[in-house]
């Protein structure tokens, strides 16, 4: 690949999109934000897509997810887009049996639990996953200058809890129990997941991403030392892989207060923070030198406007105290996805009240 040729922006040096700006240690025009899961089923006219067309279906169509990735930029004037799609996406482009089933997530045919179902995997040819670099062009050739659109992956041991699992999980039986008993099939899984996700990045980043997120939703289940053993050396070969193409790399996941350290040891430039530790102590763990993306409790946007004005501020304050304590940009964010029964209007109004934050 030739990295950064095609970015359309070429924008390095006069970017004005904040969210790189405050990725990257510059100041932003305006506190960037944006919201995991803003494309998706708050959105009445994402709703009325879906009724006509499955979930997979519209993922490999470039003209439905460009259409789906823009519908909450033109309501809620966030600071960047993200691609619509799931971290299956590429799995399914492999060629594995999975659907994403509405109200569960990703439903997989045959769960890959043994040595041989490892060896069996298909690898990802770029050219499975050419719909979603057309779909990348579509959304920047209409994006805003100074929207930025991010692509995302899943990181290998959230793709590994749900290829062994069959589906999602609430204890991880089957995966830690591959993960402790079989090292060696383990690693060779999450090798083969981290090529994947490698190959799916470096589409979306040919085509001209403005920065990219691992999702490694559900590595909160590790312990630190287990998560530096068995999950960190495959992240951390998914960043390096993609570096030269210089653009901001989110990591990010649920539940991570423990791994915060660990989760930054592996090479990203900005640290996803889900509600449950404030910005600023976050920051202490993470050290200096990295930008911060987070934090409000999604459920706060179900409170009333006094709550969320309380907590938005919280929330831009904490940013404040991240900054001077080392953190190079704060990106604001949920804590987590939006929940669907979320009112959209409130997502605006919710945009309009951090955008008239001052800035740190
Ligand atoms: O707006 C966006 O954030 C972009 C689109 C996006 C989707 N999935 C669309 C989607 C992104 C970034 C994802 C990532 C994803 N998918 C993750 C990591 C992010 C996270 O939430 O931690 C995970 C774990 C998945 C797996 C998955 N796919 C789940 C858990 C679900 C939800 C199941 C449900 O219905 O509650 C899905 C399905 C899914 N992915 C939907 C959307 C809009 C709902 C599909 C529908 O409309 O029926």
């Amino acid at each position: 690949h030739e990295s950064g040729a095609h970015n359309r922006r070429s924008r390095s040096h006069s970017s004005p999109l904040s969210l790189v700006a405050a990725a990257t240690g510059r100041k932003p025009s305006r506190r960037p934000v944006w919201f995991m899961r803003q494309a998706g089923r708050s959105l009445p006219e994402y709703r009325a897509i879906r009724a006509d067309h499955g979930m997979l279906e519209a993922c490999f169509d470039p003209a439905m997810v460009c259409e789906i990735t823009l519908q909450p930029v033109r309501r809620h004037d966030v600071d960047a887009a993200i691609l619509f799609s799931d971290i299956v996406v590429p799995l399914r482009a492999a060629g594995i049996d999975l659907d994403i089933v509405a109200g569960t997530g990703p439903v997989i045919a045959r769960p890959v639990r043994t040595t041989g179902d490892v060896a069996a995997l298909p690898r990802l040819e770029p050219a499975g996953v050419g719909a979603i670099g057309k779909a990348v062009e579509l959304i920047l050739a209409e994006l805003a200058e100074r929207t930025a659109l991010i692509g995302f992956a899943g990181a290998p041991f959230t793709l590994a809890s749900y290829l062994i699992e069959g589906g999602p999980s609430r204890t991880y039986t089957h995966t830690k129990a591959l993960m402790y008993g079989d090292p060696v099939t383990w690693n060779a899984l999450m090798g083969h997941l981290a090529d994947i996700t490698i190959e799916f990045l470096r589409v979306q980043l040919d085509a001209g991403v403005d920065a990219v997120q691992l999702f490694d939703s559900w590595a909160g289940q590790l312990s630190p030392a287990d998560y530096r053993h068995y999950v960190a050396p495959h992240s951390a070969r998914v960043f390096a892989e993609i570096a030269d193409y210089g653009v901001p790399r989110i990591h990010f996941g649920v539940g991570t207060g423990e791994l915060l350290p660990a989760m930054t040891e592996v090479g990203p430039d900005v640290i996803g923070v889900d509600w449950r530790v404030p910005l600023d102590e976050a920051v202490r763990r993470v050290g200096p030198g990295k930008a911060v993306q987070g934090n409000l409790d999604p459920t706060v946007l179900f409170a009333g406007s006094d709550v969320i004005e309380r907590e938005v501020r919280r929330v831009v304050d904490d940013g404040d105290r991240a900054i001077a304590a080392g953190a190079v940009g704060h990106i604001f964010n949920l804590g987590h996805g939006v929940l669907p029964t979320t009112d959209p209007d409130t997502l605006t109004r919710t945009v309009e009240l951090i955008h008239s934050a001052d800035l740190p």
